[in-house]
């Protein structure tokens, strides 16, 4: 039976990287449920933050723990970036491949990553070198095939950045959805109106610190530090 690995703690947690030292002293909580977005500006560790909580980047103090046990703790995250990363392989092949390595059978896991991939309007394109999509159908697929496995903790690092408005609202639409659906959303962007329109609560990385954790409404309403109001402002923040 799948084990619930959340929530997880960080718990003094500092990461460094060519001797600098990019993250220090986090101390966090992500609970079971939310949506949370990681907001500050270019170069707080906003990024790294993301990576090393997903296990892509090692801690050089501090602890990580998760509820659940070692070989499900990778099974049950999954993690989108801000350039999407397609295989060389059909748009099928690509919504199918996550679910045969969890042992699906392969006519079954054809079968539903056809509907998934008729569900995110690439119904026509199934057997199209993924290759080839546009940069917001490419993105669209990555999430997908993030998503097809009901990841219970998913992050996101700037998905929609290089996105116009009608992808930004496609992949935007999705991720609600799997919200909705249970999924624990970590995700970070630089664009405020997202932030409004998504988060239940808010971190704000500040020089390598989490200067400022908040639900969103007190976020945006009434923000604490000088720091995060000015960068509601769009003053510039360094
Ligand atoms: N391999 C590395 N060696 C040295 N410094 C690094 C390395 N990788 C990242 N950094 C530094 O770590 C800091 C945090 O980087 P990170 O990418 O986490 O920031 P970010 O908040 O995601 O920024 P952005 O908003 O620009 O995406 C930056 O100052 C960056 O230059
Ligand atoms: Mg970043």
């Amino acid at each position: 039976m799948v084990k619930a690995i959340l929530p997880m703690r960080l718990q003094d947690i500092c990461v460094t990287k060519s001797k600098k030292p990019i993250l220090t002293d986090i101390n966090l909580e992500i609970g079971v449920s939310g949506f949370t977005i990681v907001l500050g500006p270019n170069g707080a560790g906003k990024t790294t933050l993301l990576r090393t909580m997903h296990g892509l980047d090692r801690t050089s103090a501090g602890t990580i723990e998760w509820l659940g046990q070692n070989n499900d703790i990778r099974k049950r995250q999954a993690f989108v970036f801000q350039t999407p990363i397609v295989m060389r392989r059909s748009v099928i092949d690509n919504l199918a491949y996550p679910l045969l390595l969890n042992n699906i059978a392969k006519s079954l896991a054809l079968d539903m990553a056809k509907k998934r991939a008729i569900s995110i309007g690439l119904g026509q394109a199934l057997e199209q070198n993924a290759g080839y999509l546009s940069g917001g159908e490419k993105q669209k697929l990555a999430l997908a095939r993030a998503l097809i496995i009901n990841p219970e903790i998913l992050f996101l690092d700037e998905p929609t950045t290089n996105l116009d408005g009608a992808a930004t609202r496609e992949i935007e639409d999705m991720l609600l959805k799997a919200f909705n659906n249970g999924t624990r959303v970590i995700m970070t962007t630089h664009d405020i109106g997202q932030a409004r329109r998504l988060a239940t609560d808010i971190l704000f990385i500040y020089r390598g610190r989490l200067h400022e954790t908040s639900s969103a409404t007190a976020f945006f309403e009434n923000s604490k530090t000088p720091e995060s109001r000015a960068f509601l402002n769009g003053d510039i923040v360094e």
